[in-house]
């Protein structure tokens, strides 16, 4: 119930976002330079959902990634004035909306898997490569970092 309920949920948000190909951005994964050794290591396997929720610490580096790598697509501090890509504060912008205490977390984690799926494969929609892929690029440490940075934007 709960998971059918959260993939509902996830299905109408998705309907939301709006498919932008770019002519000037190039869609390559540029590595970022921030320094992510500060982060709590997270091992080789990838997590479902965000290891790092609740945890503030990791915050500015994440800001600081996404500022890197994402922002020139998305939008500075996920503004969404580039209009490149989708805004991406509207992806857990339905999971505030859920109010019962058990299909919350199940509604973020839905969105931790599509987010972090999306960002290590791209977007490629009829070989145009819409959004670069990030895996080998970032790894789960920077990945996580900025999903949390992006959440933490979202009111
Ligand atoms: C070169 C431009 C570009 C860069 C850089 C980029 N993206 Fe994207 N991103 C896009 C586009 C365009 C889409 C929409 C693709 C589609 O729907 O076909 C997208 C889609 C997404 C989605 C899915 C959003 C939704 O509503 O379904 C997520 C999540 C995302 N990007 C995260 C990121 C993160 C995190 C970074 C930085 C690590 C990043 N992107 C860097 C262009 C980019």
């Amino acid at each position: 119930m709960i998971r059918i309920l959260g993939s509902a949920l996830l299905a109408a948000l998705f309907a939301l976002s709006p498919a932008h190909a770019s002519d000037d951005t190039s869609p390559e994964a540029i590595p970022p330079t921030t320094d992510v050794s500060g982060l709590p290591p997270l091992g080789p396997e990838w997590h479902d959902s965000n290891p790092y929720r609740g945890n503030a610490a990791v915050l500015d580096t994440g800001r600081a990634l996404y500022n890197e790598a994402c922002a020139r697509c998305h939008g500075v501090d996920a503004n969404n004035r580039n209009h490149v890509g989708p805004n991406l504060l509207r992806l857990q912008r339905g999971c505030k909306k859920v109010t019962e205490p058990e299909l919350k977390p199940r509604c973020e984690a839905d969105v931790d898997h599509y987010f972090a799926k999306t960002v290590r494969q791209g977007k490629r929609v009829l070989d145009i490569q819409h959004m670069p892929a990030w895996e080998g690029v970032l790894g789960q440490e920077a990945v996580w970092a900025i999903r949390s940075f992006v959440e933490s934007r979202s009111r």
